[in-house]
Formats: structure tokens, C-alpha cells, sequence
């Protein structure tokens, strides 16, 4: 078990993309940020200095952190921001995630441009349960945009109108073709006619769902979340921002160029603006040959497509190897019944309960989380009293047809800090259910501190007798953001062995930062080993 090192310089650092440059901020210079390679049961500690102008954390996406929510992450969650000028080192422990996890910026929206990929290789001593790869390559998908993102969030919160879409969705920072501004320096993976490639591919999208696929390749996912699947072979995928796969790639086709491809996915019930422009990367063979003029394009399903989408999520199931066992808690000690509800455009003026009093908000089980002022973490472990609510229901405070037709001006949520408690070793059930509140969006629900067995999903209401009876207790897969698809409802299982408290958020970053979040406080055990270690020295103070 090996401990690494990392210093993480986050500072403004100028960009050109599109033509436009701009000042935007990054870690070390790089955007993509850098990668963080470990084995499972290393330990990493990122020395994570500000050269910033605001506040900053860092969270560690899909790292369970046991026992150590200190070095979770969530801004005003499990600490305080990183103020400029001031540095803190965060300390990752890599217990039992195998494949691609990543890192990004939980304040904010800087994570649009604060974010890197985390590669976790087998155990010493041990390989992968697929064919060994010949070389492996990191792919971040992301957004540019042209203006500044603290002045476009600034600019919909003060206006209570959606923020501005992206300009362009990037593949490894670069747009690519066919915007002929950065056709130049768009993204080249270059491959040897017959090797394997294991791609590790991060969704670091802020606001949509995405498609990807490579011309006349195959994809074979092997990974997701940190946990292996069940290889899936196919012509493209869809992933959720949060979601990280590993694919294999073979190299198998003519040397020439072809086009590896990125476009949104957008399943909502409402009109609305999007980016719905694609991204690009060149597939460059070595060897002698002459480069087409236009390389193939891949096919990929619409923005609307829903049934492309699910086609492909549906495929998805945990390895369930002797090596890579399932153990889904089969009898259930707490379970909460969860609404995910988004009222963004359709109420008329600032009564709709938004934060910072504008009618964008959203909620769960009817209530839009309010960010306290100081860590929910530090006020639990140290009993401050005023900062939270023990008291998030768990099941929704109105029930209605959820999925039905909805008068939307009877479910303006409330405010509130609440959180649920849960005792240690429980086994837990969480049913989150989308409504047509707004007429529904899918959400991609990400929890931290765990990863789940996503045990369920359908479309309409969730019902109590006939739901369970379609779960899969077999092979579910493991993962840390599960896809809730517009009106419809997912069921996830976990065991709480992870004390700390945990942010559970939908990871579009509209929809977290309007209430779309709660959090879940897992209690100590009865021993020192199954309870939350003592705080780190300089954590970031919160006056
Ligand atoms: Cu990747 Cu709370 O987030
Ligand atoms: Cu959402």
C-alpha cells in the first residue's frame, strides 16, 4: 500500500477556445486537471493551495473516504471553503474502488473548470478481470463556455431566469470539429492498428446527459463508477454528469482517422435552451496512410432519444465475480421514499421558494435544501446547535400523483437544512421518485461517502406491492450516480457502514444549486473503528 503525494495549485489561468480567451480557473494550469493514479488501498494527500479570489474545496467523486468525511469535499457540507491564500491537504483513501473515479471543485460552478480523472488500478498483485490492455488513456468530457462563470451564475440567481448553456461541450478541453476555431488543436488519440486501449472516460458535463461513440468502432464497457460490470459491447453510451466508465477499445479497423464524438441528451418534459452542438476527437492510427479528408462520423441517438438511452443503461449489471462479489442487503431496516422535484420555469414570480428568494427551485421530498453557513460537519461532530434539522422526512410531505398531471402552483417547496439520521449497519433503501412537478427532468441522483446497488427502476409512480418484484438482487450494479429517468422512479440499496455525514445531490449543477440536495448523517458504531476519525489539523476555519 503505497502513499502518493500531489500539490494542487488552483489559480486563474488564461484559455482559448473558440476563438475567445478568457481567464478561467484551473489546478496546476491544466484543464482537464491532473490525473491522480493510485492502486486500490493506496492513500493520496493533495496539498490543495488557493491562489484563487473565492473560497474553494475539492471533493474526491466516488471515493468512499471511510470514516473520514473531513476530506469529503461538499462546500458548507463536511468543511468550510479554502479561502484564497490559504491551503489544506486532503487525505483520499482508496479502500475498495477499482477502475475511474474523479475529482472536481465542490463550490459553486467551478467545478465546470476544476476537475481531473482519478485512475485506480487493481491491488497489487492483482489484474483486471478483462484483457490486459496495451495502453490506457483518460477522456474527460466537459463544457466550455465563452463568459465567465461566476458572472453567469451571479447573473441567474440575481435574475431568477435559468443560467446561460455552454458554448460548446469539450472532449479533453477542446470542442473540436466542426467548429473551425478550434479545429486545430482538437483532441488526437492516437492507437496502433491491432493493440487494446482501455479508454477512462469522465462526465464532467454540468448540466446534460451525453452520448459517445468512435465511427465504425466498437465499445466495450468494462467498468463503471469504480466497480466492474458485466462487459457490454457497443456502438455508443450514454452517461449522466458525475458517471465515469471504463471502455475497452480495439483497434481493429483500417489505419485512417475517425471521429470519436460527444453529443447531449436532454429528456425533459419542458421546452428549454440547451447546447446542443456536438464534441469532437480525432481516432488517429499510426502508420503510413492518407489522411481522409472527412474521416467517418459516428452515428449517435438524438437529443431526444429516451429509448436509446435507456437501451443502453438497461444493459448494465454488476460483474458479480467470485473475485468481485455482490452483497445487496436483501432485508431492509430503513427505507425512505424520496420526491425529486424541479420548479424551474413555470412559476410566475418570487414566491416559488427558490434560494436567495427567486422562483428557480428544486427539492426533495418538497423541501429545497438551504446551504447552512457552517459545515453540517463540524456542527454535528462538535454538537453546535442552530445549523441543521434532524428531521427530513422519509417519505414525501404531500402525496399526489406524482408522475400525473400536477397543478404546479400547490407544491412550492419549502426551505430548510434537514437531515436524516441513520443508524450504523443499517441496511438501507432509498426510493427516489421523479415527478411531473414542472413536467420532469431526468436527474442523475449522486450519493457521497457510499456507492449503491441500484437495485430498481421504472417509469411512473413507484408502488409499494408490484415494484419490488421487478428489482434485481442478482447482479445490480455498484455505482455512486444512478440516472432517475423523468417521470419515473429508481430504488438503490446500500449497508450505512460508513459513518460521516454525506451529501446525496442531483448532479446537474442547475438543479443542486436551486435545493436539489439533502444529507444523510450515518451515526457512529459502537466502537473507535466504526466511528468518525477526529477532524485534521487546519481544516479550513468558517468565519
Ligand atoms: Cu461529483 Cu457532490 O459530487
Ligand atoms: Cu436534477
Amino acid at each position: 500500500r503505497k502513499v502518493h503525494h500531489y500539490s494542487f495549485i488552483v489559480s486563474e489561468t488564461n484559455f482559448t477556445r473558440l476563438c475567445i480567451t478568457k481567464s478561467m480557473l484551473t489546478v496546476n494550469g491544466q484543464w482537464p486537471g491532473p490525473t491522480i493514479q493510485v492502486r486500490k488501498g493506496d492513500t493520496a494527500f493533495v496539498q490543495v493551495h488557493n491562489h484563487g479570489k473565492y473560497g474553494i474545496t475539492i471533493h474526491w467523486h466516488g471515493v468512499k473516504q471511510p470514516r473520514n468525511p473531513w476530506s469529503d469535499g461538499p462546500e458548507n457540507v463536511t468543511q468550510c471553503p479554502i479561502q484564497p491564500g490559504k491551503s489544506f491537504i486532503y487525505e483520499v483513501t482508496f479502500s475498495d474502488e477499482v477502475g475511474t473515479v474523479w475529482w472536481h471543485a465542490h463550490s459553486d460552478w467551478s467545478r465546470a473548470t476544476v476537475h481531473g480523472a482519478i485512475v485506480i488500478l487493481p491491488a497489487r498483485g492483482t489484474t483486471y478481470p478483462f484483457r490486459k490492455p496495451d495502453a490506457e488513456k483518460v477522456l474527460v468530457l466537459g463544457e466550455w463556455y465563452n463568459g465567465d462563470l461566476k458572472e453567469i451564475i451571479d447573473k441567474a440567481t440575481e435574475s431568477g431566469a435559468p443560467p446561460e448553456e455552454s458554448t460548446a461541450y469539450t472532449i479533453n478541453g477542446q470542442p473540436g470539429f466542426p467548429n473551425n476555431c478550434s479545429k486545430e488543436t482538437t483532441y488526437r488519440l492516437q492507437v496502433q492498428y491491432g493493440k487494446t486501449y482501455l479508454l477512462r472516460l469522465v462526465n464532467a458535463v454540468m448540466n446534460e446527459e451525453m452520448f459517445f461513440g468512435i465511427a465504425n468502432h466498437k465499445l466495450t464497457v468494462v467498468a463503471q463508477d469504480g466497480a466492474y460490470i458485466k462487459p457490454i459491447t457497443t456502438d455508443y453510451i450514454m452517461t449522466s454528469p458525475g458517471q465515469t466508465m471504463d471502455i475497452l477499445l480495439i483497434a481493429n479497423q483500417p489505419p485512417s482517422h475517425y471521429y470519436i464524438a460527444g453529443s447531449p441528451f436532454f429528456d425533459a418534459g419542458f421546452i428549454a435552451t440547451y447546447d446542443s452542438s456536438n464534441t469532437s476527437a480525432i481516432l488517429e492510427y499510426t502508420g503510413n496512410f492518407a489522411p481522409p479528408a472527412s474521416p467517418p462520423y459516428p452515428s449517435l441517438p438524438n437529443i431526444r432519444n429516451r429509448a436509446a438511452a435507456d437501451n443502453f443503461t438497461k444493459r448494465i449489471r454488476a460483474l458479480a465475480s467470485r473475485a468481485h462479489p455482490v452483497n445487496v442487503p436483501k432485508k431492509i431496516d430503513t427505507k425512505i421514499f424520496m420526491t425529486v422535484g424541479l420548479n424551474e420555469l413555470l412559476c410566475p414570480d418570487a414566491t416559488c421558494g427558490g434560494p436567495n428568494g427567486n422562483k428557480l427551485s428544486s427539492s426533495l421530498n418538497n423541501i429545497s435544501f438551504v446551504t447552512s453557513t457552517i459545515d453540517i460537519l463540524q456542527a454535528y461532530y462538535r454538537d453546535l446547535p442552530g445549523v441543521f434539522k434532524k428531521d427530513f422526512p422519509d417519505k414525501p410531505l404531500y402525496v399526489f400523483n406524482y408522475t400525473g398531471e400536477v397543478a404546479d402552483n400547490t407544491l412550492y417547496p419549502l426551505q430548510g437544512t434537514n437531515v436524516t439520521m441513520i443508524d450504523y449497519g443499517a441496511s438501507v433503501e432509498i426510493v427516489l421518485q421523479g415527478t411531473s412537478v414542472q413536467f420532469g427532468e431526468f436527474h442523475p441522483m449522486h450519493l457521497h461517502g457510499y456507492s449503491f446497488y441500484w437495485v430498481g427502476t421504472g417509469y411512473g409512480n413507484y408502488d409499494e406491492t408490484t415494484s419490488p418484484k421487478t428489482y434485481n438482487l442478482k447482479d445490480p450494479p455498484e455505482v455512486n450516480t444512478v440516472g432517475l429517468p423523468r417521470n419515473g422512479w429508481v430504488a438503490i440499496r446500500f449497508v450505512a457502514n460508513n459513518p460521516g455525514v454525506w451529501f446525496l445531490h442531483c448532479h446537474l449543477e442547475r438543479h443542486a444549486s436551486w435545493g436539489m440536495s439533502t444529507v444523510i448523517i450515518v451515526k457512529n458504531g459502537p466502537t473507535k473503528e466504526t466511528s468518525i476519525r477526529p477532524p485534521p489539523p487546519n481544516l479550513p476555519s468558517c468565519s
